[in-house]
């Protein structure tokens, strides 16, 4: 650093406030019994999951969307107007295009920047996250609305027990600013492995079938890989942040299976009461269970300013990553 010069700081993307949505109808694992041949108790040993929302017919990803971004910006004390830019984060948009995210940039009275879907199935918040961050710190946005949004069960097969148990709807916000502060996003970091594809995927899309098509999983595989790329994602952050995992104050993983959580949390020897779950009453929402389960322990109080977060997901793909927030 030449003498006489200004340190030029670095700019940091901090989240300003948290905001979520889920829809009124919840479908309880008795429920399901009715529906497939299953039981609570499979459901609840396999997946940790008891209940989860539904949204309901003629409810789309943006409303979802649309009702978790008001909250951000309600709690954020922003106009829409301060919004530079809208990303959604959704593998079940309204229609092919436009995009979700320009959906929520007209409800929210944002209508400059850019505004954008990113499609990474259950990781598409955390990459998201990265495409957001790298914006901030690039200097070429200062706010950006992000977003975690999903009406999945219009992809599941009702018929079939081994995907219609997991997952569900739900919308989670995040608002993030430009700081030169020593807080926000840390680092990101994202993954992914197209040699799995099959693994976990929908049965159609648009230049297909052209209908959406409905989740197909190959479970033990999608749990094996699930386990070995966390725990290699989680490892890769703390190294390179150089901090342990006592540093750490929460885990807030994407929410798709209980034993998946808990492996993770084994490896970064955490007890479960440094982890964030949700899994037991939203079930998997996809790329909305970080920022669902992130504004569920900011709202009632485990999450404060200062902490030290670690997020990671898996999801098709296959993808996966990880984020270094301090809150
Ligand atoms: O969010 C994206 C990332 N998510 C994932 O990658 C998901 C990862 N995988 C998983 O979470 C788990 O593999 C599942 C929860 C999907 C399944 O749990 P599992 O312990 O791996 O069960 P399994 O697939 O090995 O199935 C065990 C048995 C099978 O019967 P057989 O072949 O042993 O006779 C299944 O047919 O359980 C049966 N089964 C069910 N039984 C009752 C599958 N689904 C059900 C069900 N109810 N809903």
């Amino acid at each position: 650093m030449g003498s006489g010069k200004t340190r030029k700081m670095a700019i940091r993307s901090k989240i300003l406030s948290t905001g979520s949505y889920l829809p009124e109808k919840v479908l309880t694992n008795a429920d399901l019994e009715k529906m497939v041949d299953t039981s609570d108790e499979w459901i609840v040993q396999r997946t940790g999951i008891k209940q989860r929302h539904i949204a309901a017919e003629g409810q789309y990803t943006s409303d979802l969307a649309i009702a978790a971004a008001k909250q951000a910006l309600e709690r954020s004390g922003l106009d829409g107007g301060d919004i530079d830019a809208v990303i959604v984060a959704t593998a079940t948009p309204d229609k092919t295009f436009p995009a979700v995210a320009v959906k929520v940039q007209a409800a929210i009275g944002a209508s400059r920047g850019p505004a954008f879907d990113v499609e990474a199935a259950c990781s598409g918040f955390i990459y998201a996250l990265g495409i957001a961050d790298n914006f901030i710190k690039a200097g070429q946005v200062k706010r950006i609305m992000l977003i975690g949004a999903e009406k999945i069960s219009a992809a599941v097969d009702w018929t079939d027990r081994t995907t219609c148990v997991l997952f569900a709807d739900g919308a989670g916000a995040v608002i993030l600013e430009a700081t030169e502060e020593e807080e926000g996003v840390i680092s990101t970091h994202l993954h992914a492995d197209g040699k799995y594809s099959e693994i976990l995927n929908t049965t159609g899309g648009p230049s297909t079938t052209g209908t959406i098509g409905h989740i197909y999983m190959e479970g033990r595989e999608g749990f094996k890989h699930a386990v070995t790329f966390l725990s290699e994602v989680v490892q890769e952050t703390l190294e390179h942040n150089d901090i342990k995992p006592e540093e750490l104050d929460w885990l807030i993983p994407h929410q798709a299976n209980m034993r998946i959580i808990e492996s993770t949390a084994k490896k970064l020897n955490m007890g479960m009461d440094r982890v964030v779950t949700t899994v037991d009453h939203h079930g998997n929402t996809s790329a909305a269970s970080i920022p669902l389960a992130l504004d569920e322990a900011v709202t009632d109080g485990r999450v404060k300013r200062g902490q030290l977060l670690l997020l990671e997901a898996l999801g098709g793909g296959l993808t996966w990553g990880s984020a270094l927030v301090r809150f």
